[in-house]
């Protein structure tokens, strides 16, 4: 693999004399360096290794892909290129990623900066030669001389220091305790760390130079320069104390492997905080701030945090005091390791006749936080019951001996360092023969605190610091050609992969925290088992089921709003009126065989422990021959049907604000009328399959894994990925409401005639259903009398959706002499000269922008639950309106897309 070996600088195009330039005049090398950037080696699937110094850890070499890859073009990230091995983990943007465990241990201990898992909140900073070139990084705040840096400056000013260090993400192993319950975050796999060597100046010395006043300061705070996040820039901070002690290792770093920084990964100039989760060290680093109090930032606050497991990811996100607790801030690792060889799918034949020679060699990583060492790697072949010791290599001790004094590297001397701040490998010998006779391989790693990986997952909402033991299943199986083969199966797979023992087993409704293999049953996990009424004992067959919900059974007529979930038949009847996406929501499943897919995707555990209430009976298994099957064959004029699933195609994307697009769906027909009546809602479902034009345009806010949510919604991941030509079903109308026109509505099915005067409610992208309103009032002529009040909340004026079609309505309709529309908007954080209102709606706004309380008006809300049922219910009731005969909302959840509606 190792090519001879050449001296450090001699690797890529780095320049090799350290700049002298000054801030005011950068050094003109400074081009080769972005030149470097953009123009890279031609990419290789497998590295052309050199070595620093004989007998050092192979640096890999650039390998950077030659094109963007076509899922990044309609992105803000079109210019940034990477490697199409990485899996993604949030759908198109922001880009998130992790190489597949196997590719990523076979790599060895340096990561090739194209398989390095890649965490970003936002688009990448697009920072060209000029940019670069000028870059300055401001230190300011409580010391007593500012002073702000050019890369050159540091170069010349400090001493050069290279350091072998892992970064890892809080999220790394998060999708097993998705498979558990649902967390805020989305599903990294075991793959979300890499390990490189970084050069830059130590954070210490800076520091050192710029002198913080004592005793004021306590904090350095960093910030990056993707600061168009919806909350602001970037940033955290460290304690003082800690980020002044060399021996922590912090660098302010320009270099990866010898080479220029990867976009990615916070071209030109970022921290590397060693032995911390990945989070502390902030990218693209434009300014360090020394404080006296910790950095403000919102994702400081909002972001790494481990919450106590009894708190549910709903109602973290509800509580904000829980984030502002010092008690949960993350920022050492914690002690974690995984199984990388058996890897998931491996078989392994089994030969009767060499049995006992036979050896398999089981492999993996592990790592400790705050430069602590791994002191113990065990491994048990009893599911826990004995351990046993593994060997353990710290390829970062190789390192120890050898001093390297390079012009691009400068000082790689780890000779008198004793800290730990890269993963390790461990390796243990099995016979083939104990591996028959054992059904799962665990791991847990020790590190020199004496902190011990547990046997129980410490679940909680953010989803972070995953280190329950690492657990590979076993199956004995016998392949096609009669072999005795053993298959090895991981716990998950990165991202949306499906597959794995956890996900196998939640299926079956075994319980996954207490993993049992080799057949044996577990019992069911908690919130499935409080699905069920213990009590019910009850048949129904599949003949019984459909006759009832289709109204052929022994009281015709009479519909049953039955529904099936997990085998279990349940009876919606009691739920109709109370169920928040209204009736219809339950008449959709009626009928259906099978509904548990939707069900456990859009219920919360709340919703899904309600269900025991509901419980009938258990669907017994006949088959389907034996069965009739009311088929819905009508031909229909309209594309949405409420019992049948009805796809369309793809045709364009166009993105309206920095996280909103509208998504067009051409129809199966152009004769094809949609059948969506006014304030009405769909069910949308993605299967992206090629399948079978009129049109349908759906405006989606895209919760991707923003900063806001680290989890980004699973349906705004899943619309991400799509690509024109893609299918994706629909199914509808559904919901409690319809405007038919010119004062009448229809509410629950009952109409009422004479609504003059609309207010109308929305938060964020509740304004879907309630655009749908007002373009229907206002573009019907004959309709003079209706009149409508919006009142529309967002975060900042970006947020606010279709804002150019809301400015041109109230022109036409606003400024009449009989006036129809007026539009009031309120910010969160409003821009500087901001005419609106500021803050979340209050009394004061629902007397001022809304009619007045009457018998000929009402109100219709959207948006986040929170703001429907915390401010405006009780806001509207308090200044006088009726809101059981008046209101009508529905709440925006995350997650649920097309229209945020329930
Ligand atoms: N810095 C900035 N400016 N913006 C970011 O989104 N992500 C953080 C950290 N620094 C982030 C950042 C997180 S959560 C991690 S895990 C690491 O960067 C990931 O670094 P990498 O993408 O180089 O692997």
């Amino acid at each position: 693999m190792s090519s001879p070996a050449p001296s450090l600088s001699d690797r890529g195009s780095i320049e090799s004399e350290s700049i002298t330039g000054t801030c005011s005049s950068p050094a003109t090398s400074l081009d080769e360096l972005v030149d470097d950037v953009t123009v890279k080696s031609e990419f290789k699937s497998d590295g052309d290794f050199a070595e620093p110094a004989p007998g050092l850890p192979p640096v890999p070499d650039a390998d950077t892909p030659l094109v963007v890859d076509e899922t990044d073009i309609n992105t803000p990230d079109k210019w940034v290129k990477r490697d199409p091995r990485l899996v993604r983990l949030t759908g198109k943007h922001p880009f998130n990623s992790e190489a597949r465990l196997d590719t990523l241990f076979a790599a060895g201990f340096l990561t090739p900066t194209s398989l390095f898992y890649v965490r970003n909140h936002g688009a990448v900073p697009k920072v060209n030669a000029d940019r670069a070139r000028n870059w300055k990084l401001r230190v300011h705040g409580l010391v007593q001389r500012e002073a702000t840096f050019s890369i050159a400056d540091l170069k010349r000013m400090f001493p050069v220091v290279t350091l072998p260090i892992t970064l890892v993400c809080a999220g790394n192993r998060r999708k097993e305790q998705n498979m558990v319950q649902k967390s805020l975050g989305f599903n990294w796999g075991a793959a979300g760390l890499s390990t490189a060597l970084f050069t830059g100046v130590y954070l210490a010395d800076v520091l050192e130079y710029v002198k913080p006043q004592r005793p004021s300061s306590k904090h350095v705070v960093f910030e990056g320069a993707d600061a168009d996040l919806p909350n602001g820039p970037y940033g955290t901070s460290q304690k003082l104390p800690v980020a002044a002690n060399r021996e922590k290792g912090m660098l302010i770093a320009w270099k990866m492997n010898g080479l220029d920084l990867e976009p990615d990964h916070g071209f030109p100039l970022r921290m590397v905080i060693p032995g911390q989760i990945g989070g502390r060290s902030v990218k693209w680093l434009t300014r360090i701030e020394i404080s006296e109090v910790e950095s403000q930032h919102y994702l400081h606050f909002n972001d790494n945090k481990m919450l106590p497991t009894q708190l549910g990811a709903q109602q973290a996100r509800g509580e904000p005091h829980w984030w502002h607790d010092p008690k949960y801030i993350i920022n050492d690792l914690n002690v974690n390791s995984a199984i990388a060889e058996p890897n998931h799918g491996e078989v392994l034949p089994v030969h009767p006749e060499d049995l006992v020679e036979s050896q398999y060699q089981i492999k993996g990583y592990a790592y400790a936080g705050g430069g602590r060492r791994v002191t113990r790697t065990e491994i048990s072949l009893d599911e826990g019951n004995s351990w046993a010791l593994a060997d353990i290599v710290y390829p970062e001790d190789l390192y120890r001996s050898v001093v390297v004094e390079d012009p691009v590297y400068g000082s790689l001397d780890l000779t008198e360092r004793d800290t730990s701040f890269c993963w390790c490998f461990w390796s243990f010998n099995v016979s083939v023969e104990e591996l028959t006779k054992c059904n799962a391989i665990m791991v847990r790693a020790t590190d020199e605190s004496q902190a011990l990986q547990q046997r129980d997952m410490y679940w909680n909402a953010t989803g972070m610091m995953n280190n329950w033991w690492f657990r590979v299943a076993i199956h004995h199986e016998r392949n096609v050609d009669g072999i005795d083969v053993l298959r090895f199966e991981h716990p998950t797979l990165a991202g949306v992969a499906s597959g794995g023992w956890m996900e196998r087993m939640k299926n079956s409704g075994l319980d996954v925290l207490k993993p049992e293999f080799g057949g044996r049953q577990a019992p069911l996990s908690a919130t499935v088992n409080k699905m069920i009424n213990p009590d019910i004992t009850r048949m129904i067959s599949l003949s019984e089921y459909l006759s009832a919900t289709s109204g052929h059974g022994p009281n015709p007529r009479e519909k049953k709003p039955w529904f099936v979930v997990n085998g279990e038949v349940y009876d919606g009847a009691g739920y109709l009126d109370e169920h928040p996406g209204g009736a219809d929501s339950i008449w959709l499943a009626a009928g259906e065989r099978d509904s548990s897919g939707d069900f456990l995707a859009i219920h919360s555990d709340d919703a899904k422990v309600k269900l025991a209430k509901f419980h009938i009976g258990k669907l017994t298994t006949e088959s389907d021959s034996e069965v009739a099957l009311p088929e819905d064959t009508t031909e229909s004029s309209t594309f949405l049907q409420r019992s049948r699933w009805n796809s369309a195609s793809l045709s364009s994307v166009v993105q309206v604000n920095h996280d909103s697009a509208i998504y067009r769906f051409s129809l199966s027909s152009p004769n094809l009328s949609l059948g969506l009546p006014v304030g009405q809602h769909v069910f949308v479902r993605l299967r992206q399959k090629q399948g079978e034009s009129g049109q349908i345009e759906i405006l989606i806010k895209q919760v991707i894994s923003c900063l806001e949510h680290p989890i980004g919604g699973k349906m705004s991941v899943c619309f991400h990925g799509l690509v024109v030509g893609d299918f994706v079903e629909f199914k509808g109308p559904l919901g409690s409401f319809v405007w038919e026109g010119r004062g009448n509505i229809r509410w629950k099915d009952v109409p009422r005639t004479g609504v003059r005067n609309i207010g109308l409610i929305c938060g964020g992208s509740g304004i879907t259903p309630i655009l749908q309103v007002l373009r229907s009032v206002l573009r019907d002529e004959t309709d003079e009398e209706t009149r409508l009040w919006m009142l529309d909340a967002n975060k900042t004026e970006a947020d606010i959706l279709c804002r150019e079609e809301l400015d041109s309505m109230v022109q036409i309709h606003g400024s009449t002499s009989k006036p129809r529309l007026s539009v009031h908007h309120t910010l969160g954080t409003p821009p500087a000269g901001w005419s609106f209102s500021t803050g979340r709606i209050n009394d004061d706004m629902l007397r001022r922008y809304l009619p007045p309380p009457s018998e000929d008006a009402m109100i219709l809300v959207c948006g986040p639950d929170g703001m429907v049922q915390k401010t405006v219910r009780p806001g509207l009731e308090r200044i006088g309106w009726d809101i059981h005969r008046s209101l009508w909302y529905s709440s925006a959840q995350l997650g649920r897309l097309a229209s945020p509606l329930d």
